[in-house]
């Protein structure tokens, strides 16, 4: 499958139609953004690292019922999905405090929530995706209320099957964040599950092996995520 014109250029991915309608390719870069894209640097392996990574964790989704957009790996940096359209609204689930609900809510890092608790967010860098709610989502259109259960019923799903097999690693699952599509009429997981995308924490240690790392300048960012990768079986080259 070959890559034809550019669709969308993201601050990590870029997103390519192909002869088949129906599928796109994602190339992941370098590039590694934070704080809605007001700070970008290139880190060596990223891309690689985390088309790979993604590959396991969807499939890993996919055999657990959860419906997802990836088809297949093509290469090193690539991989095949489904085309969606994209709700653009971001869900995040939180088993532990961490990020911007400690400065929002004002409560301790490494709280543990009981239940997980949800929060929808808009997918707009320009407004700093503002906190959202199921209201919001409807009255705006977005979404239906259908389709708002169904990314919720998803996204707790996720989060029975990640705890686990992140917690069989050695990692405790901190937060993460998903974003649907639509496909032919169902909602179905998009984008990529990565380190980029959540925080996972050493269950002994607590240090921090995601993102948070290039967040707070801790280095070894993508040592880190190869490490995790490692740590769940993922082989790199
Ligand atoms: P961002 O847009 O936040 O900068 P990325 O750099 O990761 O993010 O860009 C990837 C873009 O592709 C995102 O906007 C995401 O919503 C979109 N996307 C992910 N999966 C699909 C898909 N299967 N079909 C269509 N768009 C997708
Ligand atoms: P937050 O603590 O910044 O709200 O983020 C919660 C989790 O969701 C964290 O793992 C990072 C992830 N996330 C993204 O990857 N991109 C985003 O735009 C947002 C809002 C969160
Ligand atoms: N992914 C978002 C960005 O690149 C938010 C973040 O990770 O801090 O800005």
């Amino acid at each position: 499958m070959q890559r034809n014109e550019e669709l969308y250029k993201g601050k990590a991915k870029s997103v390519y139609t192909t002869d088949d309608a129906d599928s796109l390719i994602l190339l992941f870069r370098n590039d590694t953004s934070a704080f809605d894209g007001k700070r970008i640097e290139q880190l060596d392996r990223k891309g690689m690292v985390n088309n790979k990574f993604n590959a396991f964790i969807m499939e890993k989704l996919q055999a657990a019922g959860i419906p997802t957009h990836f088809v297949r790996l093509l290469s090193d940096q690539e991989s095949v999905v489904k085309k969606l359209d994209m709700i653009p609204v971001e869900c995040v689930v939180r088993n532990i405090a961490a990020g911007s609900i400690v400065r929002r809510l004002g409560v301790q890092e490494g709280l543990e929530l009981t239940p997980p608790t949800f929060e929808f967010f808009l997918k707009n860098d320009e407004l700093g995706d503002p906190m959202i709610n199921d209201y919001h989502i409807q009255s705006f259109g977005w979404a239906t209320a259908d389709q708002v259960a169904k990314m919720k019923e998803l996204t707790f799903k996720v989060n029975a099957v990640l705890k686990d097999l992140f917690l069989a690693g050695g990692m405790l699952l901190v937060d993460y964040k998903l974003e649907f599509g639509v496909f032919h009429g169902e909602v179905i997981l998009g984008d990529e599950f990565s380190p980029d995308g959540c925080r996972l924490w050493d269950v002994e240690t607590r240090e921090k092996l995601d993102k948070d790392r290039f967040r707070q300048n801790l280095g070894n960012v993508i040592e880190s995520y190869e490490m995790v990768g490692h740590r769940l079986g993922i082989h790199f080259d």
